[in-house]
């Protein structure tokens, strides 16, 4: 049976991570492509970087992703402009596993100067290995996807 491939990137202030996450990631049994950065010597732009990873999921290359920067938060605002992304940032793992149980997000944000090297292992082995509910939890993603992006919501 093929591996499953996933892919990676990051800015600088990932990157560190993203070097450790790839190896846990091959340990766990996936293919992965290092959609960069290479370095993390030189300052970069997080969307140049997490927009290929983006990419690569909504050419249907892979189902799931990894995106890292210093927060996650810069990942996560870039990657759900897209309708078909559902990232989400995640500091635990039971955030990792209901992320995909009931989110069906198909991609990880992690910050790389926010979150322990142990508890991002942790994130990253229950998003790539638990499976989404569907059910009720499909309902609620059908509501979000009939909301019109370019309706002005008022409080
Ligand atoms: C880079 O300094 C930093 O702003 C970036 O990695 C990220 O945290 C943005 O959200």
């Amino acid at each position: 049976m093929p591996l499953k491939k996933i892919t990676i990137s990051s800015d600088h202030a990932g990157f560190s991570l993203k070097q450790t996450l790839v190896e846990s990631a091959i340990e766990l049994g996936f293919s992965v492509e290092d959609l960069g950065v290479s370095s993390d010597e030189i300052a970069v732009d997080y969307p140049d970087y997490g927009v290929k990873a983006v990419k690569s999921v909504l050419a249907g290359d892979v189902s799931l992703a990894v995106i890292l920067c210093g927060t996650g938060i810069g990942m996560s605002i870039m990657a759900n402009r897209f309708p078909e992304i559902r990232a989400a940032i995640c500091h635990s793992e039971f955030e990792a596993e209901v992320a995909r149980k009931h989110n069906n997000a198909n991609i990880l944000c992690l910050g790389g100067r926010v979150i322990g090297t142990e508890i991002a292992k942790r994130c990253l082995k229950a998003f790539l290995t638990t499976d989404f509910e569907g059910g009720r939890h499909q309902r609620r993603l059908d509501k979000i996807n009939q909301l019109s992006p370019t309706h002005t919501h008022k409080t």
